[in-house]
């Protein structure tokens, strides 16, 4: 039966955004034009005509407004005004315009969960219990123990590992932050606060023609107002995650649908980064396009892969099954109804994704970017692509020391294993080994791996800046660069531009085909058939994703024509040579029919 998407496409009416492939760009690493070692606008600017070459048509940036940078950015001080560092309102315009003239869409990062603790309307909120802003953010008394010392209104711990109230010495009360303590969190059940945010946040950048947003932490808006604590999973800390209590709290929907109001008048598109959501019925209720709230959302089954359930920078371990249970369950959860989906590996919050699901050991680390490419340019959504993945940049090497991670993120996660390590009373050597291990997995999965400074070329700091780099570059630079992968066919690059090429073409294919996992059981092997809606094309697609050459032949039982479209390594015959290690092919059947 033809799908909804495959009628709207017959019919000329696809969404724009579920043929989009967006680029991410994180300001701070991604290319400095004045030399002061920070990012800029003028130096994405400068870099459009690359990233159009790359085959992409939209731009997400991350936060580039005024802030103090504590979370890098995500910490907004004023919505209407530019980090100056990156530049100013007329780049932005320059930036508006340079997307447009070159047939694509530009994103910016919509943080309206908190603001900065330096927004005026906090400044106003924490001058006095009775100014008219104080209920726009959440304020709460103290508690008392029972030997009368002063304790927070619950046990929640912040996402970066600390108590998620402080205390306001100057009106007496604790206010809420999900994250940084000097990141505040709006208080959406106020009508006038909303209205506020929808408008400066909002409005004022619809206004100048941006085309959409990234909105960070979506389902975070509405909290249990009660605030009860959150159940004890970590005895050896004062306080506990929270998320199942504040994610996808009882006001989401409403608030999204106010939201999704506004956006229809600029036919904006959204997509809801969507934290501790595990269930499929519980994303299409934010997707769905007849309740629209969120274009598409940001599912976290697969970054989150092999990571602890409590301690998420904690390695667990993962088989190759399970990365292909998530990867169906979130390709198929759009099947048989009007929702939409999503394909990334990687942003400015996750681990190399060479490092993290393939090898970015020097002798694979080339082949396992191209097999990743093959993966998430097959996949059936919007497609997400983040700076310097398309070179296949990697984690940073195991050998730096902790000074060099210079996210909130990783040096309050190393300051909470201390001292839970004194609370314990380890032994020295206890210490240092629990030390070691904390500093491997910030090196596995910590943030700062993705934000190393692009690199461009081979001349001193990657060509990212003449100045001094705000952080250290990737020791590997030489070796992977923009510059020399760019006239190389057989570099990363290349090959994204390839496979983003034939993805364009192929879209009913790749873009929109529905997803058949084969093989779910095989460990060395993910293998799977897209199908055109209309039935008239298929894909094979096969990844090695070991280190190991794994047996192959292309399967004939089912009368398929198969030919070759693409594969990641030269092989004489595809048909039936072994699969390399950590090598792909994808196998198209035009003229098919079920
Ligand atoms: C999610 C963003 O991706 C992350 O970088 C940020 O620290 C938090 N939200 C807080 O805004």
């Amino acid at each position: 039966m033809p799908s909804n998407d495959s009628l709207a496409r017959a019919s000329g009416n696809v969404k724009w955004w579920k043929n989009a492939n967006i680029f991410q760009i994180w300001p701070a690493s991604y290319k400095d034009s004045n030399g002061d070692g920070i990012g800029d606008i003028q130096g994405i600017i400068s870099t459009l005509d690359y990233i159009k070459a790359l085959g992409v048509n939209t731009i997400w940036i991350s936060p580039m407004y005024d802030s103090p940078q504590i979370d890098m950015g995500y910490d907004i001080s004023d919505y209407e005004s530019v980090y100056p560092p990156y530049g100013t309102l007329d780049d932005m315009d320059q930036l508006i315009k340079g997307c447009h003239d070159r047939g694509m869409k530009l994103l910016l990062d919509l943080v309206i969960n908190h603001t900065s603790d330096q927004h005026k309307w906090f400044q106003e909120s924490r001058s006095s219990k009775t100014n008219p802003k104080r209920d726009w953010y959440i304020w709460r008394p103290a508690k008392y123990d029972a030997d009368g010392n002063r304790q927070p209104p619950n046990n929640w711990m912040s996402c970066f590992s600390e108590c998620a109230w402080t205390w306001d010495e100057h009106t007496q009360e604790y206010y809420l932050h999900l994250f940084c303590v000097e990141q505040p969190d709006l208080n959406w059940t106020n009508e006038e606060c909303r209205r506020e945010i929808y408008r400066s946040a909002m409005e004022f950048w619809l206004e100048k023609g941006v085309d959409g947003f990234r909105v960070d932490t979506v389902n975070m808006y509405s909290k249990p107002m009660d605030f009860p604590d959150a159940p004890i999973v970590d005895p050896l800390s004062k306080y506990q995650p929270a998320g199942t209590l504040y994610c996808n709290g009882p006001e989401m929907h409403k608030y999204l649908r106010e939201m999704a109001a506004i956006l229809a008048r600029y036919d904006a598109m959204t997509v809801g980064e969507l934290p501790l959501t595990p269930n499929t019925k519980d994303v299409l209720d934010y997707v769905s396009l007849k309740d629209p709230q969120l274009s598409m959302v940001f599912q976290f089954d697969l970054v989150d892969i092999g990571r602890g359930p409590v301690d998420m920078m904690k390695l667990t371990g993962y088989k190759l099954s399970a990365l292909k249970a998530i990867i169906n369950k979130w390709q198929t959860f759009i099947e048989g109804n009007d929702g939409w989906t999503t394909v990334f590996s990687e942003n400015h919050d996750q681990g190399r994704s060479v490092s993290r699901f393939a090898s970015d050991a020097p002798e694979h680390a080339t082949n396992s970017a191209k097999l990743l490419a093959m993966l998430n340019t097959t996949l059936t959504g919007t497609m997400f692509i983040y700076q310097g993945q398309e070179i296949g940049m990697t984690n940073v090497p195991k050998d730096w020391p902790i000074e060099e991670y210079l996210d909130v993120g990783s040096i309050n996660y190393m300051k909470l294993i201390k001292e839970k390590l004194e609370a314990t009373g380890a032994s020295e050597e206890e210490k240092a080994k629990a030390v070691h291990e904390a500093l491997l997995n910030i090196n596995a999965v910590g943030r700062d791996n993705a934000r190393t400074p692009v690199q461009w070329d081979s001349s001193p700091h990657a060509g990212f800046t003449t100045g001094k780099p705000w952080m250290r570059v990737n020791d590997n630079y030489k070796k992977i660069n923009a510059a020399a992968q760019i006239n190389d066919p057989d570099s990363v690059l290349s090959f994204w531009k390839r496979m983003i090429g034939l993805r364009t073409k192929h879209s009913s294919l790749f873009t929109f085909g529905s997803f058949h996992l084969l093989e779910p059981e095989n460990e060395q092997t993910f293998s799977y058939v897209k199908k055109s809606a209309e039935g008239d094309e298929k894909a094979l697609v096969v990844l090695n994703f070991t280190d190991q050459a794994q047996e192959f032949k292309l399967p004939t039982e089912d009368g398929a024509n198969w030919s070759l479209l693409q594969g990641t390594q030269p092989v004489e015959d595809p048909t039936s040579a072994p699969l390399k290690a950590y090598e792909g092919r994808v196998f198209v059947n035009f003229g098919a029919r079920d």
